[in-house]
């Protein structure tokens, strides 16, 4: 008897035990605001939505927010903060100084959700769920969004600059500083695929256009005459020259005719190992959908606050 019930008990612990790891492991979870707020994720796809309606690059530009975050110490909020008194946010780091975008928009959605639900979605959920709805908007892939993540304390500059990677990239670079969040050359080259819509500014090409050799002959010169050498810094050319707010496999299509804008796009064909990835995406764009949910889920799931670490922001551009 005594040693039934000592293993009932021992049971009990090691599910208790198994359950509290769960928790604290950072297991998230697609129902996460199922009873919580259950209109968490109607609210958000109406605004992203409303948002796209208004300005069609903005899918593109919510989308790249995701990425912003999640490259940053992980999937925590930490790219919406502003700059606080006792630290300095991401948004002026080297590779989001005028460049990421969509903050009012995100505002409006969490003010949606404080509505709805106070003090319930994180700001975090809210960039992983948003990314979703912008790709799909856009006729991309769908997946499920994994919620449960909580939003940091605190952001770092110095960490932004560090962890996503430059337009000046080459194949090694990329494949390690993706390799540095757990995703594979294969998940690199999927997730490059974003790059199928949004802009991209002049300082983040010039180099490609002018001095790479690369690159399409006719391409390059249409670009430099949006793009001079010098000056011009900010004007805009398309990531995917024909269709920018479509998702689609366009991308890897160009990236076969040497027409990649950024100099890290074209390394991805370019002779190297990410060629074979590229020609398979380019011609299948069933397996690019696949493999694009996939990425995005393992991207989402990078390091993310959980449990009772960090908080629900009201406003996510700063602490509570
Ligand atoms: C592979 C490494 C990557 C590099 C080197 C890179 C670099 C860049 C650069 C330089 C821009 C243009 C920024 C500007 O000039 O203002 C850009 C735009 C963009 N990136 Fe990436 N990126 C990478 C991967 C990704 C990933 C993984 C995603 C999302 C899953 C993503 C989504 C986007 C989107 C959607 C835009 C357009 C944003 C807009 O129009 O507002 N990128 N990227
Ligand atoms: C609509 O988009 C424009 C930029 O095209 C922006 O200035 C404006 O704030 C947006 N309006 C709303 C309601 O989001
Ligand atoms: C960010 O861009 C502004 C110009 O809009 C510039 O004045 C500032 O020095 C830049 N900040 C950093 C940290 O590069
Ligand atoms: C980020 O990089 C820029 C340019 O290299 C540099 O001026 C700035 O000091 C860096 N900031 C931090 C906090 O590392
Ligand atoms: C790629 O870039 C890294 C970092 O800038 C550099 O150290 C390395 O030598 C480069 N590799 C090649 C093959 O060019
Ligand atoms: C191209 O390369 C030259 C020589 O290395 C360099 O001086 C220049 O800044 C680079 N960029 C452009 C846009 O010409
Ligand atoms: C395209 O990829 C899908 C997997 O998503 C696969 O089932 C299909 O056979 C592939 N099509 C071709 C023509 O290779």
């Amino acid at each position: 008897m005594a040693a039934s019930g000592f293993g009932f008990y021992f049971l009990v612990f090691l599910v208790a035990f198994g359950a509290s790891l769960q928790a604290t492991n950072g297991q998230l979870s697609t129902k996460f605001y199922k009873s919580t707020c259950p209109k968490a994720l109607s609210i958000v796809q109406e605004g992203v939505a409303a948002a796209i309606k208004n300005e069609t690059r903005m899918g593109a530009s919510l989308l790249r927010l995701h990425f912003h975050d999640c490259f940053v110490n992980g999937c925590d909020g930490s790219v919406l903060l502003d700059d606080a008194a006792n630290f300095v946010g991401e948004k002026t780091a080297v590779p989001n100084n005028n460049s990421i975008r969509g903050f009012n928009v995100v505002d409006d959605i969490k003010a949606k959700l404080e509505e709805s639900c106070p003090g319930v979605v994180s700001c975090a959920d809210l960039l992983a769920i948003a990314a979703r709805d912008s790709t799909v908007y856009l006729g991309g892939p769908s997946w499920k969004v994994r919620l449960g993540r909580r939003d940091s304390t605190t952001a770092s500059k110095a960490a932004a600059n560090a962890s996503i990677p430059p337009p000046t990239s080459n194949l090694s670079a990329l494949i390690s500083s993706f390799a540095a969040q757990g995703l594979s050359l294969k998940n690199m080259v999927a997730l490059a695929g974003a790059h199928t819509i949004g802009l991209a500014r002049c300082t983040s090409f010039r180099d490609h256009i002018y001095n790479d050799t690369n690159i399409d002959k006719s391409f390059a010169k249409s670009l430099k005459r949006i793009c001079p050498k010098t000056g011009k810094d900010n004007a805009l050319a398309n990531l995917d020259l024909k269709t920018p707010f479509s998702f689609d496999k366009f991308y890897y299509m160009n990236l076969l005719k040497k027409k990649g804008l950024l100099h890290s796009d074209q390394e991805l064909f370019n002779g190297g190992s990410a060629d074979q990835m590229v020609n398979t995406f380019a011609k299948n764009t069933s397996l690019f959908f696949e493999d694009f949910g996939i990425a995005m889920v393992k991207m989402g799931n990078i390091k993310p606050l959980t449990g009772s670490a960090g908080q629900i922001r009201i406003n996510c551009r700063r602490v509570n």
